[in-house]
């Protein structure tokens, strides 16, 4: 592998880093503010916008849309349940400014041909395209098939393709630079400055230097390790493509974080990871123990140790989660979701008609299948390969590994500015969306305590931050110093790998076998088995304290240290190399606040031993850091929580 690169430099107004749900919406809103101003866009991502990000195998519901135009939901309501599904720990004015923007940008999907479900006049459902031919659209008031209060069904297969196609339609080709992974962030004194990446197709270095940056890389997967490992390496339920690139990139450059102590372990069908809502939600299935006890039933005395939270409707995912562990702990697993049981039910009221009760069973068949094939592919791969037909035997449900993902049920993410009309003084600092670091916005899993924005609310908040961003372009007009003996220090950090592989490849006869390098596979199993023993992983059975996070942290110290002998064989292995430092970032900035944290407030998605209860007097907080790059120190202090509505 030639170590000779050329250097790309790109200057522009807006700088889009990532291109997936809140990249699309901050693409498409931001070419219609900055034409007037003759301002310039562009936009980053490390894969192809077509398929990239959570959404590239597509979904079948969108889980945030609140049907305002039909008096379905109001604004307020969506934060109560925010508020409520995060234990009380959660952003209200930004959850607000989602929610009254969100269902704009479902519209926008659906005329960029996205096929939603809607209900017809005699309240039977229709797929998205029989819906579109009988001009059952949202602007002509028609209503969607809910799955859930929030979520609404689709035939997404095509989601993002259409969702990216708009965003590059409104940019133009010649402002996306495509297969070009960002490494870090580029300061000019307390401003954001730009971004340094690499091509993983070409010898080329970038530098894009911007007055106005979105960090919009996603969450992060791949932190702790994962139920399949072996044969099934690689699989999980979030998609492979974002590794922790939008908390190293805005902790890097300074910025203040929030709730990086709340992970999100979703329950899957066990295995390939396939959702539950629509099973849950759309099929009214119910889950059981072994022995066919409904936890939700026989564990709910466990729900008075939780406050308020255990009492609220819709139970708290992670307190959903936790009363099946306490079955699992106790050896009565598997889980099992009773899939024939919820489509004998569905299909009953056909059952004295042969005809329409066959007619409605392949149906329903076919919802259950499409509902995978539409989002999560391998799980129907898997139902095929375990002889499997929903409408016959039932499946296995598990808890995952831990994920990072602040536009789900998590909420780890920046601590952004909050909407200049409802956020209180203390949540607002410049324009909306902009984290601590001037010019330095974030959306999407990117920005914190905003939780339940998914693909929609993300795509909605890409358009907030976008708004923003040009105002900040139009205020602050002049262009941010990069130092050219910046660039070069950071261009010879990024590119060590592959040097260090070069010169001590001979070393031995296997290449993976190296004492004077190690590779990202390994560096990476590393990191995960810290993260699964002493942060509560899926082995620990979620569980630690005081002594396994600080033995923990000591353990991150030594392998940042290897990290400097992480060594690339080629451009695909230095991406893995800086995939892999992104994620010790974010574990580290985890372990740390879980460890500051000093009670148990989410159970079902972390429990600490030592501090077992929650405790509202002293905890009902957001627990917020800061990274010091030069000293390679960290702050952390507690944010108060200001409720929007009484
Ligand atoms: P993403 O859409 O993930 O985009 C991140 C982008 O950043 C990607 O394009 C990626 O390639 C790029 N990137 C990452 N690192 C770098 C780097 N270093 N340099 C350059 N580019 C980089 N929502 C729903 O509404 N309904 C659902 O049914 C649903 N199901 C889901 C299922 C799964 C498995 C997951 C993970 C999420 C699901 N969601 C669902 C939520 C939804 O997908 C997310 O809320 C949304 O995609 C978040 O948008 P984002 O822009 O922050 O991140
Ligand atoms: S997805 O994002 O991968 O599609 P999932 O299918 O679990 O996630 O959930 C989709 C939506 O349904 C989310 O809003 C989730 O909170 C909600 N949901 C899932 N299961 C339940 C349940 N049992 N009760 C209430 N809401 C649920």
């Amino acid at each position: 592998m030639p170590v000779e690169f050329e250097t790309v430099e790109v200057t522009t107004d807006v700088l889009i880093i990532g291109g997936g749900m809140a990249g699309c919406g901050a693409a498409v809103e931001a070419v219609h503010w900055a034409k007037k101003h003759g301002l310039k866009l562009t936009l980053v991502d490390k894969a192809a916008l077509d398929r990239s990000g959570a959404v590239a195998m597509g979904l079948s519901a969108i889980n945030q849309y609140l049907g305002l135009c039909n008096g379905e939901n109001t604004v307020e309501d969506y934060v109560e349940y925010v508020k409520n599904d995060l234990m009380g720990i959660s952003r209200d004015d930004l959850v607000y400014n989602i929610a009254r923007h969100v269902d704009s940008s479902v519209h926008l999907f659906e005329e960029w041909g996205l096929p939603i479900w809607k209900v017809d006049e005699k309240g039977e459902n229709l797929d998205g395209a029989t819906a579109k031919k009988k001009g059952l659209t949202f602007k002509n008031g028609a209503k969607p098939v809910r799955s859930g209060r929030w979520q609404i069904m689709l035939n997404g297969e095509s989601y993002k393709v259409i969702v990216a196609e708009a965003a590059k339609n409104a940019l133009g080709p010649e402002n996306i630079y495509e297969h070009v992974f960002v490494v870090e962030p580029i300061l000019d004194g307390d401003r954001i400055a730009g971004a340094v990446g690499f091509s993983k197709r070409e010898n080329k270095i970038y530098v894009f230097r911007a007055k106005a940056v979105l960090a919009a890389m996603g969450g992060a997967v791949g932190v702790f390790r994962p139920r399949s490992v072996g044969e099934g390496l690689g699989r999980s339920w979030y998609p492979p493509f974002s590794t922790g690139s939008s908390a190293y990139f805005t902790i890097k450059a300074g910025a203040e974080m929030t709730c990086q102590e709340i992970r999100f372990i979703p329950i899957r069908f066990k295995d390939a990871y396939g959702p539950v809502g629509a099973w849950f939600l759309l099929f009214g299935a119910k889950a059981t123990n072994a022995l066919g006890e409904n936890y939700m039933e026989t564990r709910a005395a466990e729900l008075d140790n939780w406050g308020p939270y255990g009492k609220v409707k819709p139970m708290p995912a992670n307190l959903r989660n936790y009363l099946g562990m306490l079955d699992l702990e106790e050896g009565k697993g598997p889980i099992f979701m009773h899939t024939p049981e919820a489509i004998a039910k569905l299909a009953e009221k056909y059952k004295d008609d042969k005809k329409a009760f066959k007619k409605k069973m392949k149906h329903l068949e076919s919802e259950a299948w499409e509902d995978f094939l539409d989002m999560s592919i391998s799980q129907a791969f898997l139902w095929a390969a375990c002889n499997i037909m929903p409408e016959e035997k039932k499946s296995e449900i598990a808890p995952a590994e831990p994920y990072f993902i602040g536009s789900h049920s998590g909420a780890s993410g920046a601590w952004v500015s909050g909407p200049e009309d409802v956020a209180p003084d203390e949540y607002k600092w410049g324009y909306p969306n902009m984290t601590t670091v001037k010019g330095l916005f974030a959306a999407g899993d990117a920005s914190g305590a905003s939780a339940h924005k998914f693909s929609s609310g993300s795509h909605a908040e890409g358009r907030i931050a976008a708004k923003a961003m040009v105002k900040y372009c139009v205020d602050n007009p002049e262009l941010p110093n990069i130092d050219p003996s910046k660039v070069e220090e950071l261009k010879e950090k990024i590119l060590k790998p592959l040097k260090t592989f070069e010169e001590n490849k001979d070393f031995t006869t296997a290449e993976e076998v190296n004492p004077n390098y190690i590779m990202p596979k390994q560096y990476m199993f590393r990191l995960q088995k810290i993260m699964d023993e002493y942060a509560g992983g899926v082995s620990a059975g979620f569980k630690t304290n005081k002594a396994l996070l600080e033995k923990g942290i000591e353990y991150l110290t030594m392998l940042k240290e290897d990290s400097e002998k992480l060594a690339a064989r080629n451009l695909h292995e230095l991406m893995r190399c800086w995939e892999n430092i992104h994620r010790t970032m974010q574990a580290e900035a985890h372990v740390r606040a879980v460890l500051f944290r000093e009670e148990t407030r989410w159970p079902g998605y972390y429990f600490r031993t030592d501090t077992p209860k929650m405790d509202e007097e002293n905890w009902h907080c957001f627990v917020n850091c800061k990274y010091d790059a030069e000293k390679d120190e960290w702050e952390f202090f507690k944010k108060p929580v200001i409720r929007l509505l009484s």
